[in-house]
């Protein structure tokens, strides 16, 4: 009885000082950051269309200290990045780093020296601020030259990144990222646990090295074995990259991958989603997140897509205003399951910070604001599924997509091309899925009564 009550109050005392879920060794937590795209051009000047390389010609009269969101991030903002990271959390688990380094210019105003440069001061930075983090780092399709051509094979980029990233890569993980950008080890060296870091540029629709590859670098066949290796050995895994297979939310029927290594990574999951715990991408430049399914349709599995640092808005035809403030992201994972519990985003508001300093603020915790349990695929698929017939949830979810820059209200159109996103990776079953929400949305127009009572759900999120 004395003993009992002796633990019971060790337990509670503990459970006051620290959280309970760390004493209990649950609870961790890691940083992931994506997207810096560094433009070393950028400079204060008189002239507007000379401020940085990376706006294209685009004026920006307001350019300010910490960035544009015409312009890639100057320096300024990515020293303030990594120092706010360390103040939030400086000793997370590990840290996930899904590349694109590069500013958005010309291939002729880079080079193969110039990208490895600023691969290395990045890496540079973040190794003087988190000297003993473990950083499980992925190649961007901008951290080659010329952009997107990351090819299916040994290349001096991989053979200098293996170098600069030698600190975090263990030995063999050397060997594999040289052939083909990949590797593979324990998490934190830990038995039972893995990563699985992808070079997914391969296969990235704007990478002529791979048009006619069946399986470029081997991958696919790779990840398979990896994957059946993980399952005999009892293993759960989390998947990194960067260039993530669906559509992008701000631009209808818009893919990244070629369709056979859309399918084919879809095939991946689906057949080994039981230990895939998570995956985490970026490129997007905005906070969403991908389902995937079993044929049954129960969800089984999520694809985290991180907002990127660079604010910088993007040229591509059909986006409206697509910039973003500048993001960075904590998850938090039962360290025996890799069960995803939480994500936790931090953001700047370059205006502020430019008019006067830069305060890196909590813009949300998932589990809050969707008020769901975790972020399990189960939880996701509910976020999906109130996103797709909520408006209150739809809007908040639209204004963390672009980390609190455009507060404008997503339309039906918006709501459709953002749900279907989310929903569906497959090609096919993503068309029918915009057909399916154009035709409940029209139906909603035509019926006043129910956008009466849309409208009243509003306020209750
Ligand atoms: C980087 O940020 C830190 C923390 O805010 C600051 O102390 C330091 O001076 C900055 N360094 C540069 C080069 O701006
Ligand atoms: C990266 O480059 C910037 C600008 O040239 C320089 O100020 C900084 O010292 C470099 N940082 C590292 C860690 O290499
Ligand atoms: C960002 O800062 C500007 C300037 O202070 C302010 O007008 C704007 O409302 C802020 N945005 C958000 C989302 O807080
Ligand atoms: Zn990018
Ligand atoms: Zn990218």
């Amino acid at each position: 009885m004395t003993v009992t009550m002796a633990t019971m109050r060790t337990i509670l005392l503990s459970c006051l000082l620290f959280t309970c879920g760390k004493v209990l060794g649950l609870s961790g937590n890691f940083w992931h950051i994506t997207d810096i795209h560094w433009d070393p051009t950028y400079k204060h000047t008189e002239n507007p269309e000379l401020v940085c390389a990376s706006s294209g010609k685009r004026p920006a009269p307001s350019a300010g200290k910490f960035g544009d969101y015409l312009c890639d991030a100057p320096w300024d903002l990515i020293n303030s990045t990594v120092y706010a990271m360390k103040y939030i959390l400086p000793d997370p688990d590990f840290i996930v780093w899904t590349g694109d380094d590069t500013a958005h210019v010309p291939n002729e105003d880079l080079g193969e020296e110039a990208v490895l440069s600023i691969i290395s001061n990045l890496t540079h930075i973040i190794k003087l601020v988190f000297p003993n983090t473990k950083v499980y780092s992925a190649l961007g399709n901008h951290d080659y030259h010329p952009k997107n051509q990351l090819p299916p094979a040994q290349n001096n980029i991989y053979e200098q990144t293996a170098q600069l990233w030698q600190g975090w890569l263990e030995p063999e993980s050397q060997t594999t990222f040289r052939t083909g950008g990949y590797y593979t080890e324990n998490l934190l060296n830990r038995p039972g646990y893995r990563v699985v870091v992808l070079n997914t540029n391969l296969y990235y629709d704007q990478n002529k090295a791979t048009e006619e590859v069946d399986d470029p670098a081997g991958q696919f066949n790779w990840a398979d074995h990896v994957l059946t290796e993980a399952a005999n050995n009892k293993e759960k895994v989390y998947i990194i990259g960067h260039v993530p297979p669906g559509f992008f939310e701000k631009k209808r029927s818009k893919p990244w991958f070629r369709p056979n290594f859309n399918k084919r990574y879809l095939e991946l999951i689906q057949k080994h989603h039981s230990l895939i715990i998570g995956q985490f991408f970026g490129h997007h430049h905005t906070d969403s997140f991908r389902m995937f399914y079993s044929s049954e349709g129960s969800p089984i599995s999520t694809m985290f897509l991180t907002p990127g640092v660079t604010p910088w808005k993007t040229t591509l035809p059909g986006v409206i205003d697509g910039a973003n403030n500048p993001g960075i992201r904590v998850f938090e994972y039962d360290t025996q399951t890799l069960l995803v519990k939480d994500m936790v985003t931090y953001y700047l508001n370059l205006t502020h910070a430019n008019m006067a300093q830069a305060r890196w603020e909590k813009e949300y915790r998932f589990t809050e604001s969707f008020r769901v349990p975790d972020a399990s695929p189960a939880s996701m698929h509910q976020a999906v599924e109130r996103m797709a017939s909520d408006r209150c949830y739809l809007q908040k979810y639209y204004e963390f997509n672009s980390v609190n820059y455009d507060l404008t209200e997503c339309n039906s159109d918006c709501r459709v091309d953002h749900v279907c996103a989310a929903r569906e990776v497959d090609f096919e079953r993503y068309e029918h899925c915009l057909e399916k929400e154009r035709a409940s949305s029209t139906g909603v127009a035509m019926l006043p009564v129910l956008s009466v009572v849309i409208s009243l759900v509003w306020a209750s999120c």
